[in-house]
Formats: structure tokens, C-alpha cells, sequence
């Protein structure tokens, strides 16, 4: 294949940042979008100088100049939107995460092996190069074993950072489209992947507290929020994510109004990720601990925005190469019964094994 021709599907938010690594890949075309709403989806296609704009999925799915497509859509469409682009025989990237149910990513991915089609959730944090340099870290043995993850989420002032219209955090707060919490599944499906991410164990037990705040007009919020977990295997292992609702506080982004801050300890040493999304600390990215001694990493691109253009090209050259990409179905299950088994956990009062949901 010499060019690969993306179809994105799904212009909101997000898109500004999706669109960035199929626009810049020199072997890539950003040849078609689509949204239904028409207005938007004309506008990114003037910005973005895309030939075709479709409003009706099916048309771009149906589009025989279109290798790829991009799904960006709210999550209750996502499995409908990828089952229908991978029998069209399109490649799929698909937002995280990926689907509500574990049993509608199943239908995903047998309609990906049906289809012979590639099939991967956009993950972007694990293409984060603070992270990646966190997780190069940590395979060369720089902290020895990996012994625990925590994750601290500082929510900010909504009125900061990007302006998220309300449609876009609307059908987030209506567990029916979104599949659980804004912050604890859709946001944390992140938080999760990190914490897979740098202990390589399987997740065996989950417990979370998630704290509802409500707001006046009906608009609720899922934080504060804190979720622990234990690793399977010997010596015994946990971690730990926090959420804090920190509504008067100013995080410093460009983008969402909220950073995620994240320390792996070893036996041997300790390494930190200071910032993600926002810049709340002033501090090197990435700092390493070990022996006594204090190293920093300051060099290192930082740009949230980054991440996105570093999976998205990813996506394109797997395609190029015939390979898989970061992060296929089974990985996300993983990833996705982890969110659930921490929502059932606040739900029900309970420690959740991850092998009651099957
Ligand atoms: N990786 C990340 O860090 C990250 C960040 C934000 C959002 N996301 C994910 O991206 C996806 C989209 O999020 P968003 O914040 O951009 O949402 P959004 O609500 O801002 O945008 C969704 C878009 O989909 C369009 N749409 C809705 N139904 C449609 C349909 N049937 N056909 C065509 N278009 C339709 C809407 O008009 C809208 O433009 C979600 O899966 C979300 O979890 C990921």
C-alpha cells in the first residue's frame, strides 16, 4: 500500500487534536469526514482542506476511497460505528474507550477477525513521551521491580483550559451513552491503562469509592473518587488512583481543565510523572529516583498534543506495515473490564474480582 486514506468519523472536541498526526503523515491523506452535524463537519473540512464530507456514516463507510476510519463518536455508537466500518472492510481506530460492555467489544473484534481487518483502541497516554520515557525506565530496570502505580487526577476549574460545549459533556453524564462516570470510565480508562501499563501483572481485585457531586440543572460529576486494586501474583502488589474535585483550582492547560500525576515505586527506586494533559507542577516531566541519587529529565516533548499525533501515526504505519498496533481488543478488555469492575465496586459496596465480569 503506498497511501493510506484516513475517514474520520466524529468532529467534536477531540477531533483538533486526532486529525494532527493523519494531516502531518507524509504516506497519509485525510480524505473524508463526517459528522452529523453538517456545519461542523463543512468547517473541518475547509480548516483541514478534506475533498469529501459525509453526515450519514454509512456513506463514508461505503466510500471506496477510504482504507481507514478514525471513530470519534459517543460511546453508545461506538460499537455499531466500528462493526459497520470493519464489514465495509476499513481498518479501525477506535476512541477509548472502546465500548460499554465487554460483551459489545467482542462483537467489535469478531467483526474485526471476520473482516481481516485491523482493529485498534486509541489509547493515547501510553504514547505520552513523559510516559513512554517512565516505562523505558522501567524495563531497563532503572527502579528494579515494579512494585506499585498511583495516579493522582486533579480536576480544575471547568471554566479554564479548552471551552468543552455542553453537548460534548451531556451525553458524558448520561450513563446509558457513556457506559459509566465521566471521570471514573471515560477519563479513567486512561488511568487504568497506566496502571496496567507499568506493572506488567494482570489485575486480579478492585475496590473504589466514586463520589457523586451534583450539580444545580441535573449535570452530576463522578469525583472525588478513590480506586485500589491488587496485581495477581507474589509478592503481593496494589495501586492506587485518586480523584479530586478541585472545582476552585486552576490547572494550568492548554486543553481539558484537569492533570494526572503518576509515581511507580520499585524495589530499588522510585520514578515520577509529573504532568500529562495540564502542567499543574512546575517540576521536570519525568524524574528518577535511585541509590540516593535525584535524576531529572527535563528534555523531553510535553506537548499533551503529542500523544495524539505519535498513536495516530502509529495507526497509519501499522497499516502501512501489515502489523498490529497498540492497542488491540484483547489488551483493551483488559483495560475496559477494569473500568467496570471499579464501577460496579462503587455501586455495589464491594471488592470486585475482575473474573466476575468474565
Ligand atoms: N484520547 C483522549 O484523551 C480523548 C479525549 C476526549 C475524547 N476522547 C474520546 O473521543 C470520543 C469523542 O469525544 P469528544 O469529546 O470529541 O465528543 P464530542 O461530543 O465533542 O464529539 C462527538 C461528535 O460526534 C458527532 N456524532 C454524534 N453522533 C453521530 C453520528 N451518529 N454520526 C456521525 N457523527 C456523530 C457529534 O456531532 C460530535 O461532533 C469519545 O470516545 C471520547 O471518549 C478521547
Amino acid at each position: 500500500m503506498t497511501r493510506v486514506r484516513i475517514g474520520m468519523l466524529g468532529l467534536g472536541r477531540i477531533a483538533d487534536l486526532q486529525c494532527l498526526g493523519y494531516r502531518e503523515h507524509p504516506e497519509a491523506t485525510l480524505a473524508a469526514v463526517c459528522d452529523l452535524d453538517e456545519a461542523r463537519a463543512r468547517a473541518r473540512a475547509a480548516d483541514w482542506q478534506v475533498p469529501r464530507v459525509y453526515t450519514d456514516p454509512e456513506q463514508l463507510f461505503a466510500d471506496p476511497e477510504i482504507d481507514a476510519v478514525d471513530i470519534a463518536t459517543p460511546h453508545h455508537l461506538h460499537a455499531g460505528h466500528a462493526i459497520a466500518a470493519l464489514e465495509a472492510g476499513k481498518h479501525v481506530s477506535l476512541q477509548k474507550p472502546p465500548t460499554r460492555t465487554l460483551a459489545e467489544l467482542d462483537r467489535v473484534a469478531a467483526a474485526a477477525a471476520r473482516a481481516g481487518r485491523l482493529l485498534r483502541v486509541f489509547e493515547n497516554f501510553s504514547y505520552y513521551p513523559p510516559h513512554r520515557k517512565a516505562k523505558a525506565l522501567v524495563d531497563e530496570g532503572a527502579i528494579g521491580t515494579p512494585l506499585s502505580v498511583r495516579v493522582k487526577t486533579a480536576a480544575g476549574r471547568p471554566d479554564r483550559g479548552w471551552p468543552v460545549e455542553m453537548a460534548s459533556l451531556g451525553w458524558r453524564m448520561d450513563r446509558e451513552r457513556c457506559g459509566g462516570g465521566p471521570t471514573t470510565f471515560d477519563h479513567g480508562y486512561h488511568c487504568y491503562q497506566m496502571a496496567r501499563l507499568f506493572v506488567p501483572a494482570e489485575i486480579e481485585r478492585v475496590h473504589a469509592f466514586i463520589h457523586w457531586t451534583h450539580f444545580p440543572g441535573g449535570a452530576a460529576y463522578d469525583g472525588p473518587a478513590l480506586i485500589s486494586w491488587q496485581y495477581a501474583g507474589d509478592p503481593p502488589r496494589f495501586g492506587s488512583w485518586e480523584v479530586i474535585a478541585s472545582l476552585g483550582l486552576q490547572v494550568r492547560s492548554s486543553y481539558y481543565a484537569s492533570d494526572d500525576r503518576l509515581e511507580v515505586h520499585g524495589t530499588e527506586g522510585i520514578v515520577w510523572v509529573n504532568r500529562c494533559t495540564g502542567k499543574l507542577l512546575d517540576e521536570p516531566a519525568v524524574v528518577l529516583y535511585r541509590a540516593g541519587e535525584t535524576r531529572a529529565f527535563h528534555d523531553l516533548p510535553v506537548d499533551w498534543a503529542e500523544s495524539f499525533r505519535l498513536g495516530t501515526r502509529d495507526f497509519v504505519d501499522a497499516i502501512r506495515e501489515g502489523r498490529p498496533c497498540h492497542q488491540d481488543a484483547a489488551d483493551a478488555r483488559k483495560t475496559l473490564a477494569f473500568a467496570l469492575a471499579a464501577g460496579r465496586s462503587a455501586a455495589e459496596g464491594r471488592e470486585v474480582a475482575i473474573a466476575e465480569l468474565g
